[in-house]
């Protein structure tokens, strides 16, 4: 999001000055826990029902056997794509192929348990009872099958399982009343707890009928319930209990409350839950006297947090009633009291980081696992879980100009550790290492190499770094722009998701777009675009206007790899746009714009969505299928970049029948979140943000959630076919399967 248009996330604001190499540089050359729960009355309910679960894991949950992760099943993979694409089109409709039928599930502001009311637009339900509410702008979803009778993980099950899904920021003037303190310099309590509640993380208990495919909530689960920005979570890994971390909520720097701008996600071997924290710096104020030293200013200001600076929700100044004050004050990260413990200076350091949560433990907080690092979180996606293997994540940092990252952990991993929860997370990402890419292009050779960078207070480049000096390698990590910076990592076009290919574990990463390619950031071969807009020739969109997904392949395929090939997957384009802006010969059956979420279904199926603003005088945002083939399947090319060329390495072009459009969200909103049933008979996404009325006007009898009103609402989709089979396996029902 963009501090200017909160309404629509799309953050271009660049904070990146370290003077880094394009690539053209290298190619030629104190609240107790008990009080929070008797202030929160969700979060009450929902632990004092947690107690009386007979089954549910704890935290010492010694039962380590359970299903591992299905190895991919070539007989379930398609083919081709035989579905009929879905057509452009600017309705203020969700449309699916023909034989599919698409069911709203959880829309804003919709209850979790049975009993509470119904969204309703002239009667908005309080801002504490969105505690057990959906929040809003709905983004990174991850199906967790559930055992029921042991009451954890299942790999395999599809018929009941727990949906868990982000919450990344609100729409303001549709979460609240007409009248109410939006614009006013001090907020109302009941308001701006309603905002806090619509940040955050739902976790749901599904249930799908085997023969209908029909999903629905189960609102009588304990299971149900959310994480919010109020919700305790602990830190946990190298930067816990460092001095950077210690505030007047946890003097030792132990814990914080609350998560939030929760964008892309991940899930783990183990049958966790990845969130992350993406654009957390606008929710702070800075005083405009909070002096700070040279290099904490230089830093603060590397993660947009400058002095005098407004908090854009002002969460900060509610005079409480019903919470502490402490609950707001620490929205503002200033120097007010004589050392760290006593104030929230250190508010902006308790953000940006990849938290995990249980979705099978109700009753142990979420943990912020500060080895992945601090930034602009994006998306976590774990590499293959190979016996034996080191496990890798692997990370995008949205800005523009920022980087991509990997975590690669000390352990190996064993199956032993599924439904290991909380203590298996300590064990492999409290301990490992975190790298940064640079990608190096090879002109002599032609070869599309890259490097993984350590990011080790070792590193002569990184301790003696002249702008900013690290303390220690808690300071790596807290500061892990800085770091990446010392070490000349390369500045990409806004990395976003990451998928991780089942088949041969080649990484994909969404560039969204940058309108400052080929300006501010030279073009280079893996960011090699710089273009007008095909009908607008020579107006305001210019730049990486579409954007592009690379794709890595790690040397001899391990995650441990320190090196990697690459090349462009996709570039997105109009279809009616130059040779040399539309590189993979898109067509009218799958042009697309902006990609942002993106996911591999366990068959090897690569789900791509967008987020667009470039795109949308011909079509709302979208969600496509592909069959990708592999890292190095295409050839060189020539990319437009201004009035020359950029030579960049591009796959293979598919046709449409290895990729095709799948949906099309309803006007005025981003398509983000995507995750299956196991049986691959239900496809979940997310509409965030749409315009118009919608849900309001969905078909009612596709249309679970029952709020009254026609205010826009951000929604949980199901999307099933008619005739209950498998989604987007069409072409393996036409012919036998493969042997
Ligand atoms: Fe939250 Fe970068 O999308
Ligand atoms: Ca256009
Ligand atoms: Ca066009
Ligand atoms: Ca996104």
């Amino acid at each position: 999001m963009d501090k200017q248009t909160p309404e629509h996330e799309d953050n271009v604001y660049d904070s990146n000055a370290s003077g880094n190499p394009e690539f053209r540089d290298l190619f030629n050359k104190s609240i107790s826990r008990r009080s929070l729960i008797t202030k929160t009355a969700g979060g009450a309910v929902a632990l004092t029902l947690a107690a009386s679960l007979s089954g549910c894991n704890d935290d010492d949950n010694d039962s380590v056997s359970g299903p591992s992760e299905p190895p991919v099943d070539e007989n379930k993979t398609p083919d081709s794509l035989k579905f009929k694409a879905v057509v452009k089109n600017t309705l203020n409709e969700f449309t699916v192929p023909e034989g599919y039928q698409a069911r709203v599930l959880f829309a804003l502001g919709d209850p979790l348990k049975e009993g509470m009311s119904e969204w309703n637009d002239n009667d908005i339900p309080t801002g504490v009872s969105f505690s057990m509410r959906s929040g809003d702008n709905h983004d990174g979803m991850t199906f967790f099958g559930l055992n029921p009778s042991k009451a954890n993980y299942d790999a395999n099950a599809s018929n009941e399982g727990l949906l868990v899904l982000n919450h990344e920021y609100i729409n303001q003037k549709y979460l609240h009343p007409s009248k109410n303190t939006i614009k006013d310099p001090v907020r109302s309590e009941d308001e701006v707890m309603r905002e806090i509640n619509s940040h955050g993380v739902s976790i749901l208990h599904l249930s799908k009928d085997p023969s209908t495919q029909e999903v629905k909530i189960k609102k009588d689960s304990v299971f149900n319930r959310r994480v919010t920005a109020a919700s305790k979570i602990e830190f946990s890994g190298p930067v816990k209990g460092s001095d950077l971390l210690k505030s007047k909520i946890s003097p030792e720097g132990l814990f914080t409350f609350g998560t939030h701008n929760n964008c892309g996600n991940g899930y783990t071997p183990w049958g966790t839950y990845l969130t992350t924290e993406e654009n957390f710096d606008g929710y702070l104020a800075r005083n405009a006297n909070d002096d700070r030293d040279e290099q904490t200013e230089y830093a603060l200001t590397r993660y947009k947090i400058d002095k005098g600076q407004a908090a854009q929700y002002k969460w900060n100044t509610p005079v409480a009633a019903i919470m502490e004050q402490s609950m707001f004050e620490r929205w503002n990260t200033s120097i007010t009291a004589p050392t760290a413990a006593q104030d929230y200076r250190n508010s902006a350091n308790s953000f940006g980081w990849i938290v995990e949560i249980d979705p099978f433990n109700v009753q142990v907080p979420p943990v912020k696992r500060t080895a992945l690092g601090r930034f602009a979180h994006e998306d976590c996606r774990s590499s293959r879980a190979i016996s034996g293997q080191n496990l890798a994540f692997y990370m995008g940092d949205d800005s523009t100009g920022e980087y991509i990252y990997k975590f690669v952990s000390d352990a190996k991993w064993d199956t032993k550790d599924v439904n290991g929860g909380y203590k298996a997370g300590d064990k492999y990402m409290n301990s490992g290492k975190l790298y940064v890419a640079k990608f190096v292009f090879d002109e002599a050779t032609q070869k599309a190499t890259g490097q993984w960078i350590e990011l080790d207070i070792k590193d002569p480049r990184i301790s003696g770094y002249a702008a900013y000096k690290f303390a220690d390698q808690a300071d790596v990590l807290v500061h892990t722009r800085l770091a990446a910076d010392a070490v000349g990592a390369t500045k990409m076009d806004r990395p976003e998701w990451c998928a991780v290919n089942p088949k041969n574990g080649e990484i994909y990463v969404t560039l969204t777009n940058n309108s400052s390619r080929g300006i501010k950031y030279p073009t280079d071969p893996a960011n090699p675009r710089n273009y007008f807009d095909a009908d607008k020739e020579a107006t305001t969109l210019k730049g990486n206007i579409n954007g592009h997904i690379i794709r890595l392949r790690e040397a001899k395929d391990q995650t441990t790899a320190t090196e990697f090939v690459w090349d462009i997957f996709l570039f997105g384009a109009e279809a009616d746009s130059h040779s040399k802006v539309n590189l993979s010969g898109l067509s009218d059956a799958n042009d697309f714009s902006s990609p942002d979420g993106m996911w591999f279904d366990p068959r090897g199926v690569l789900w791509i969505q967008t987020d667009d603003g470039a795109y949308t005088d011909e079509t709302n945002c979208m969600m496509l299928a592909a069959l990708p083939g592999q890292v190095g399947d295409g050839q060189m090319a020539q990319a437009k970049s201004g009035d020359n060329e950029q030579v960049t390495h591009v796959g293979a072009k598919l046709d449409d029948s290895k990729l095709r459009r799948f949906l099309l969200g309803p006007s005025g909103c981003e398509i983000t979140g995507v995750t299956m049933t196991p049986d691959y008979k239900a496809i979940f996404v997310n509409v965030q943000h749409p315009g118009g009325v919608w849900p309001s006007n969905h078909p009612t009898h596709l249309n679970s959630s029952k709020g009254i009103g026609q205010r826009p609402r951000s929604a949980t989709v199901v999307i099933t076919r008619i005739d209950g089979k498998e989604i987007a396996g069409e072409a393996l029902e036409q012919s036998p399967p493969k042997k």
